[in-house]
């Protein structure tokens, strides 16, 4: 009896340790996984990493940061909420996204992927620095609706966050400009540059004749405005949807105040665009097939649609086919199941309440 019991008392000991040390190796980050490790054939980054260059207890806090609730006003929002792995950092389940108390903001959700390329963010290109972005979505009253100075207030009282701040930047002060640069050392990481393709370009892998087939109509008939490698130029078009009239977004003249620029949006890249679903800036269509449909009917709205965007009319239900078999080549599993990006197990203090 007493055997079993002690017996019992050790299993479970063993279970746990073990839990810990499972979770603990999960969330562990060494200075080789901080590593970039870019093809040949990329552009040199926007982004200046030697500004802010991440340190693995830089990056766990910016980790830890994006996945916690405590950014929000009332502790429900986190980054990760609107931002899933597993979609590229998008948001499936939602066209237009889903914040704070419930609301639906007036935007889908992009994926964040290769932002160390991006010279702006947002759909209109609003932003134009990777480090002051998250100030968007905090303080945004559909996203997150906190304030700054309420939020310091929030991470200073936290039972955890003054320790992690001292991991990472050597004292316990707890500073917007150092939550900032913890979620960019974080954001900065987010690199997807191992899909099919990028294989295929390597010489490592072949596409099958189909996929081929699509790649080659989609240099022919996309990549003026989805250049390869990142599948975007960033530049603003408009593609001649017609406008949302319940949501109002004109775009790009959202920021610029020029008529020129009414619905014309960033170019997105397509790089798991198999997972980023639904697509466009509302979300208006809920697959790829739709996508297509639009770009090959021919039925362009409003007076600024790009000359370019016209070399797609009469795409035939083959080149359809062929061009979603291309696509689907861009899907880079080892990015969207790369464990250092996962939400930490068992770190995550829901405000330190
Ligand atoms: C309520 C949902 C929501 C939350 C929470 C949220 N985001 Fe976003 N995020 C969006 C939407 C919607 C956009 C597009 C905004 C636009 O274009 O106006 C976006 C855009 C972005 C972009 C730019 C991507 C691009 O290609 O332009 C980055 C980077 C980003 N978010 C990071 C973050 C970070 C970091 C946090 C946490 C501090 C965060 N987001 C919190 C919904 C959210
Ligand atoms: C004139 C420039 C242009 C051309 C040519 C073009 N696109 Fe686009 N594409 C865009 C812009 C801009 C958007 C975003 C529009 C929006 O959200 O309102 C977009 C969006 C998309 C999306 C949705 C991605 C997402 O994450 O929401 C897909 C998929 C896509 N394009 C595929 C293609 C394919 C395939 C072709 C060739 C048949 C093509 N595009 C040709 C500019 C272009």
């Amino acid at each position: 009896m007493k055997n079993a019991l002690l017996t019992s008392i050790i299993l479970i000991l063993v279970l746990v340790t073990t839990g810990f040390m499972v979770m603990d190796k999960q969330n562990r980050i060494r200075k080789k996984d901080l590593r970039l490790s870019i093809p040949a054939g990329f552009p040199k980054p926007v982004y200046d990493r030697n500004l802010n260059p991440p340190t693995p207890n830089g990056f766990i806090l910016g980790r830890k940061l994006f996945y916690d609730p405590i950014l929000s006003k009332d502790s429900s929002t986190s980054c990760g909420s609107c931002h899933q792995r597993f979609a590229a950092f998008a948001h499936i389940d939602h066209s237009l996204s889903h914040g704070i108390r419930s609301q639906i903001g007036n935007r889908n959700v992009p994926a964040i992927q290769n932002v160390i390329w991006q010279p702006h963010f947002m759909w209109d290109g609003g932003v134009n620095h990777l480090d002051v972005f998250p100030i968007a979505p905090i303080t945004h009253p559909k996203e997150m609706d906190q304030d700054l100075p309420g939020l310091l207030t929030k991470l200073q009282a936290s039972k955890t966050y003054p320790a992690l701040f001292k991991k990472a930047f050597g004292d316990g002060t707890v500073s917007t400009e150092r939550m900032l640069k913890a979620i960019a050392q974080f954001t900065q990481m987010l690199v997807s540059v191992n899909s099919k393709y990028d294989r295929y370009v390597a010489g490592k892998e072949s596409l099958t004749g189909q996929e081929m087939t699509g790649l080659i109509l989609f240099r022919n008939r996309c990549s003026s405005c989805h250049p390869e490698p990142l599948f975007t130029d960033y530049s603003f078009r408009n593609i001649g949807l017609p406008p949302d009239t319940a949501i109002q977004d004109s775009g790009r003249a959202h920021i610029t105040g020029q008529a020129t620029d009414r619905m014309k949006f960033k170019v997105p890249s397509l790089r798991n665009v198999e997972m980023t679903y639904p697509y466009m800036h509302d979300g208006r269509f809920r697959n790829l097939q739709q996508v297509l449909e639009h770009y090959g009917k021919g039925n362009f709205h409003g007076p600024n649609v790009d000359p370019d965007v016209k070399l797609n009319t009469g795409l035939t239900r083959n080149q359809r086919a062929d061009l979603v078999a291309f696509l689907k080549t861009l899907t880079d599993t080892e990015f969207l199941q790369d464990r250092r990006f996962a939400e930490p197990a068992g770190e995550i203090d829901a405000g330190g309440k």
